[in-house]
């Protein structure tokens, strides 16, 4: 893990451009996401909207409006641009996001903890709901200690947690591995991989950087 302070230099909009494309997409994702899945509860409020979720609407409005402001909010944190001319916004929306996550991660627990589904199902949800808030509680400890590289390390790694649902709905619901069967251990296996899998290639990433940069000192020092 690198622990020094960031120095990251500006870019010029066409090196930017990949990065913008790639927040873009995953933003509009992220709305499709809202629209689909979240704006039903808000606009049918009726036990037949709700079915198993009810008695538990209480619960599942905390988390679903926590979950939806921190999956719209996200992607903006990760733009340089942002950074750099409006710092304040920028500060501003972290801590929404974090506000965000803090109610999110407490829905998601409590509906964890009492789900009709099972308990290998509820499982599965606590521990992605802890992690939700741990890579977030991360982030924000990262910023106060003004640690911006590890911060900005600890943010990717949140915002990856926060997409799990997304990447969840995306293999339980849709294509050929919709129809994986038995139906509960497709889900249970699903909200795993939903986000262990983006974490770990996430981390390769991270770590690649990291050892990049600590090896490009060397040679530049030997130039000089
Ligand atoms: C990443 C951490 C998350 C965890 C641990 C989590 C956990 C849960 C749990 C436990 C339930 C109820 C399931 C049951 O009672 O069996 C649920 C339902 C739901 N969650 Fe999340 N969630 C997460 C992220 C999100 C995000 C970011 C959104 C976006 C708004 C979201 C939207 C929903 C919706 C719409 C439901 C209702 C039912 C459904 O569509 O499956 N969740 N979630």
């Amino acid at each position: 893990m690198s622990t020094y302070v960031s120095t990251a230099r500006p870019r010029s909009s066409a090196a930017r451009l990949p990065k913008t494309i790639a927040l873009s997409a995953v933003l509009l994702v992220a709305a499709w996401f809202v629209y689909v899945y979240v704006f039903p509860y808000y606009f049918h409020y009726n036990p037949a909207q709700y079915g198993v979720y009810w008695l538990r609407r209480g619960g599942l409005l905390l988390h679903i409006s926590g979950g939806m402001v921190a999956l719209l909010i996200g992607p903006w944190q990760f733009s340089q641009r942002l950074r750099q001319r409006h710092l304040q916004v920028h500060r501003v929306m972290g801590r929404v996001y974090l506000v965000a996550i803090a109610c999110g991660a407490t829905g998601a627990f409590y509906m964890g903890c009492t789900t009709f589904f099972g308990w290998g199902w509820g499982t599965s949800l606590v521990i992605l709901a802890l992690a939700w808030a741990t890579t977030a509680g991360m982030a924000f400890y990262a910023i106060k200690q003004r640690q911006i590289q590890i911060h900005q390390e600890w943010m990717i790694r949140s915002y990856v947690v926060t997409f799990a649902f997304v990447t969840f709905r995306f293999l339980n619901d849709m294509g050929p591995t919709s129809h994986l069967q038995p139906h509960l251990v497709r889900s249970i296996t699903f909200v795993w991989v939903s986000w262990v899998v983006p974490l770990v290639v996430a981390e390769v990433i991270l770590q690649l950087r990291s050892i990049r940069s600590l090896t490009r000192v060397p040679r530049q020092a030997k130039l000089s």
